[in-house]
């Protein structure tokens, strides 16, 4: 039975997450088996004072899985990290609950989602959020730096999810908070190595 991924899985992995994600940045809608956009927001019970302040172009954008800030609050200034931050919803989402005193980083590794998501920071007027191209299994940052991590349907997607932890881990303060929402696959994953690699992406 196949069971080693090989260098030439991933890479097909990452080409196959980069070609999905460049279409999802110009629209999540119809492109997931879950509600994205503001009905995300809304069926994942996301505050709703918060959410009205996004504009529609902002809120559209959203595909996330779950509400990471349902597991705890965002304190007044934290500096966060927002692992796949996709269009950047949760990135200023979060930057809004830190307040001026506090910072937000999002990092991804789709080009097109990363543009997406600075389009998105022009709509709305916060100075304390950047956006970089960064792989959750290589975090550039300095060691013992965020307050709380942030993750929000991404992990799933990273193919070495033991070095994504490791990361986190290492750029996490002693004390700090880590929020992830995901998605596990229920019973089994596909048996042959080439559905398995197909099925990631979907
Ligand atoms: C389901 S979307 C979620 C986007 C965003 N977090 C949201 O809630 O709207 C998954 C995101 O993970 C990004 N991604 C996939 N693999 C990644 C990796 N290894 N490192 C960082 N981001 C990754 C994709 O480009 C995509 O933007």
């Amino acid at each position: 039975m196949e069971t080693q991924i090989t260098q030439g899985d991933l890479e097909q992995i990452t080409a196959g997450i980069r070609n999905k994600y460049s279409g999802v940045a110009e629209s999540p809608e119809g492109q997931f088996k879950y509600p994205t956009g503001r009905a995300g927001l809304e069926a994942l019970k996301y505050d709703a004072a918060l959410i009205d302040n996004l504009p529609d172009e902002v809120s559209a954008s959203y595909c996330g899985v779950g509400n990471p800030f349902s597991l705890g609050a965002i304190r007044s200034g934290d500096v966060v990290l927002d692992i796949g931050c996709g269009a950047g919803v949760d990135t200023i989402l979060a930057a809004m609950m830190t307040g001026p005193e506090g910072r937000v980083v999002g990092v991804d590794i789709v080009p097109e989602m990363l543009q997406r998501a600075e389009n998105n920071l022009k709509r709305v007027d916060l100075k304390n959020v950047t956006f970089q191209s960064a792989t959750g299994e290589h975090l550039p940052f300095p060691d013992d730096y965020f307050d709380v991590v942030l993750s929000n349907g991404v992990i799933n997607l990273i193919p070495d999810k033991d070095a994504a932890m490791r990361e986190i881990m290492r750029v996490l303060k002693a004390g700090g908070r880590l929020m992830i929402a995901d998605q596990v696959m229920a019973g089994g994953t596909p048996k042959s190595l080439k559905d398995r690699i197909s099925s990631w992406f979907q």
